[in-house]
């Protein structure tokens, strides 16, 4: 083995040794309430198709015909040949979701995230971020070479103190999940929206887990609380609830022109293929009409339960308020047999380990879908208290 190699397999080895190595699991069917994993059925705990639209019908059949009529790919970026008509009925459908101007179409949230950050600012401004903001908002960040000033999760007072201590000219941006990924809590947006105002600096919202969940048409956690206007910079994910793939910006027309001629993750990228625009499409009719509204009714009920009822059975699940629950198991090697014996009693589950979670929060991630049974969640508890049962370190 070359030295490059070794030094690659040293460190795999360092991994392994601390419960970090991470390994690819292959589910035979996508993203179902329950999955075939080597044929076996598995309660999905772990997926982000919170509403179950990553097989709707809708979704395949309108796929399906602008694959038909479009073809594949499109082989091109957005700024020279990689713009159909679809791209632009997609952004401004999702500009009227939004009741924003105007939106732009991005690959990824983490693509949108580690371009639309370093586009609006560079070395000489200020970002104030959440402690606990997602790893795209953190790559972003970096990226542009603004200063960071990292506030304690959920902290205003801490955030108010950076913003009074700040006094550079340079620009201030707030950055902040809505939803947040791995705790499942609930940023403080109008109390944000009110510091943004005070200082008068800038606010973007990574709405990637509200979206569709969340607001009386899905519009995200912005819209539920009635603050939208006080967002600059909405960031929303296409991959989770609308079960298709992509990202968006959206806001005021200045913005998004800006966006189109600075955000390289936009620029210098394939544009999105025309099969999942026509399923973008066909997910936001589902999420906007009274089928979608049925969908988020359910989805909460079920959440609210399961977190009363894993609160109940004396596990610890933080400040979740959503179909992301976090329950507490302290320690890589104590979070990664818990969900192997979960896997062995047939619920996948997401270990959350370092450097996700900061140390000592290791957590077994359950995000529920809206198209689990009340039996599924109910075998869930059980699973889960019995393992908790045969645990030397429980969960609370
Ligand atoms: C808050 C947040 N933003 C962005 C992303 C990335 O989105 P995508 O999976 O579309 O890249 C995630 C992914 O989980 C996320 O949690």
């Amino acid at each position: 083995m070359s030295n490059f190699h070794q030094e690659l397999a040293r460190e795999l080895e360092i991994l392994k040794a601390n419960a970090l190595f991470r390994n690819i699991i292959v589910t035979e069917t996508n993203a179902t309430a329950w999955l075939e994993i080597n044929g076996r059925k598995t309660l999905n705990l772990a997926g982000n198709n919170y509403l179950g639209l990553a097989n709707h019908l809708a979704l395949k059949q309108r796929a399906a015909l602008a694959l038909q009529k479009y073809g594949t790919g499109t082989a091109a970026s957005r700024l020279v040949t990689g713009t159909l008509p679809l791209h632009a009925e997609v952004e401004s459908a999702l500009a009227v979701f939004q009741g924003k101007e105007s939106a732009i179409l991005l690959n990824t949230g983490y693509s949108a995230n580690i371009g639309v950050i370093p586009a609006l600012v560079g070395r000489h401004d200020f970002v104030f971020s959440d402690k606990l903001n997602h790893a795209s908002i953190i790559d972003g960040i970096i990226l542009s070479r603004a200063k960071l000033k990292r506030y304690r999760h959920r902290d205003l007072n801490h955030l108010e103190q950076l913003l009074k201590t700040t006094t550079g000219s340079g620009r201030k941006l707030i950055i902040t999940d809505s939803i947040f990924s791995m705790d499942g809590d609930r940023a403080p947006l109008k109390e944000l929206v009110q510091l943004k105002q005070q200082y008068g600096v800038v606010l973007m919202l990574d709405e990637a887990h509200a979206e569709g969940v969340f607001g009386p048409g899905g519009q995200g956690l912005a819209t539920s609380e009635k603050v939208t206007a006080g967002i600059d910079v909405h960031l929303g994910t296409l991959g989770k609830a609308f079960g298709c793939f992509g990202a968006y910006v959206a806001g005021q027309k200045i913005l998004i022109d800006y966006l189109r001629n600075k955000c390289r993750s936009f620029i210098y990228t394939t544009s999105l293929p025309p099969a999942v625009l026509g399923s973008i499409l066909a997910s936001l009719e589902i999420i906007s009409s009274t089928a979608g509204a049925e969908l988020r009714k359910s989805l909460h009920s079920k959440f609210k339960w399961m977190i009363t009822e894993l609160n109940r059975a004396g596990f610890a699940t933080l400040d979740s308020d959503s179909q992301i629950i976090p329950v507490l198991v302290p320690g890589n090697d104590h979070v990664l047999n818990f969900s192997k014996k979960l896997l062995e009693r047939g619920i996948l589950t997401l270990p959350v380990r370092q450097p996700t979670v900061p140390k000592n929060t290791e957590r077994i991630r359950l995000s529920l879908m809206a198209t689990h049974s009340m039996e599924d969640l109910k075998f869930a508890l059980h699973q889960l208290t019995s393992v908790n049962g045969r645990w030397d370190t429980p969960g609370t």
